[in-house]
């Protein structure tokens, strides 16, 4: 497939990661970040690792007039929707930002689109919308109960494209739910780089084998797991966006509404993941165990057996894998695109 794709929150995490799977995949980029998570320095590294650097217009998907200003610069066949707010604690304390960024945006995102006659989407959802499921492995067709500003504001926008879609049945939509992603492009030149205190598990075992930090925090170990710890299902970020590339073929084959998981199917605890960073670091990572965190669950792993069939895609990275391109990463830029 080729023809231009809009990647909002292109320079973040998951979007830089993309925009390299879609370069290579023979796609043109335009990036719209306003940079509130991120680096430009991202992109510049996309262009070193593929050859091409993403178009990149610094704005908010708020900005009306500049998403109309980006729909009439380019002919857009489909977006890849990664803008928004995403960390559970801070969408508690600050849950009308989380509404109005990733909600309202959303909005206006479509709106702009409608208007522009792109009718390609593929939103970044998240597998906190089905909270603490019943069972494992997760099917899509899970009652859906998020515990936080931040899932609610997922289930929403799930919601809403739900709607539209229905609204429109010439558009076609594909919501992704995707489950705890880790690692990075295996040239160690992009990655995850969180600002501050990491909230999640990988960057902040990653920073205190690069010896940022003293000791790794391992919140309870008295869950209902096989050594105590929570259960997590960890997908390598380089197959998460094949499985975009994948989606984004997909919606532009067909119309209608697409929900899909994005995970391994494999649960890791924490105390696993401790020691397949160790092994691949070579560095020790002390821990100490404290208290469950507020709001946490004991297991969440996926079934991913619809993007098999729907997608023909599926993960195949090992966890050894995440965590030696996560260290490659954390080790050539300690202090992230900072260093
Ligand atoms: P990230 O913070 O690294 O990337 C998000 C990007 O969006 C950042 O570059 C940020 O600057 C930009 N952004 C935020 N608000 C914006 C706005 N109003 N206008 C324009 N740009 C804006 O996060 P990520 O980990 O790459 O996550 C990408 C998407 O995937 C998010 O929607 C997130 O909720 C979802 N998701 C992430 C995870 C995860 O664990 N990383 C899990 C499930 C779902
Ligand atoms: N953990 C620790 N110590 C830490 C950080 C995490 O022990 O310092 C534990 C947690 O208790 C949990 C596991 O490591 O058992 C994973 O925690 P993360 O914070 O890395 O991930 P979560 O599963 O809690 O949540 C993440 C994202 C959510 C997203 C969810 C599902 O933060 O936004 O994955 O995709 F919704």
């Amino acid at each position: 497939m080729t023809g231009t794709v809009l990647v909002t929150g292109g320079a973040g995490y998951i979007g830089s990661h993309a925009c390299v799977a879609l370069i290579d995949a023979g796609y043109d980029v335009v990036v719209l970040d306003n940079l509130s998570n991120s680096s430009a320095v991202a992109l510049e590294r996309c262009g070193s690792i593929c050859g091409t650097v993403p178009e990149f217009v610094q704005g908010d998907i708020r900005d009306r007039q500049c998403l109309d200003a980006v729909f009439s610069r380019h002919t857009v066949r489909a977006v890849l929707h990664f803008a928004g707010l995403k960390a559970v604690g801070e969408s508690v304390a600050m849950p009308l930002e989380y509404y109005d960024c990733n909600v309202s945006g959303s909005l206006v995102l479509l709106e702009a689109m409608a208007k522009a006659g792109v009718k390609n989407l593929v939103f970044s959802s998240s597998a906190t919308v089905y909270g603490d499921p019943a069972t494992v492995p997760i099917r899509e067709d899970f009652n859906l109960a998020p515990t936080s500003p931040y899932g609610r504001t997922k289930r929403m926008v799930e919601d809403i494209l739900a709607d539209w879609q229905v609204a429109n049945p010439d558009w076609s939509i594909c919501r992704l739910r995707y489950f705890n992603p880790v690692g990075a492009h295996p040239g160690g030149t992009i990655g995850e780089d969180p600002q501050g205190h990491p909230n999640n598990l990988m960057p902040f075992i990653a920073q205190v084998a690069v010896g940022q930090r003293d000791k790794l925090f391992v919140f309870g170990d008295d869950y209902a797991t096989s050594d105590g710890t929570g259960v997590r299902d960890y997908i390598h970020v380089m197959d998460l966006v094949e499985g975009h590339v994948s989606a984004l073929d997909y919606v532009c084959r067909q119309t209608g509404l697409h929900t899909i998981n994005l995970g391994t199917g494999n649960g890791v605890s924490v105390l696993e993941m401790i020691s397949a960073f160790e092994r691949a670091s070579g560095k020790a990572v002390p821990y100490e165990i404290v208290a469950r965190r507020p709001g946490d669950i004991a297991t969440c792993w996926a079934d991913p057996t619809l993007a098999q069939t729907l997608l023909q895609w599926r993960a195949s990275r090992d966890l050894a894998q995440m965590c030696q391109d996560t260290w490659r990463w954390q080790a050539s830029n300690p202090r992230g695109y900072a260093s």
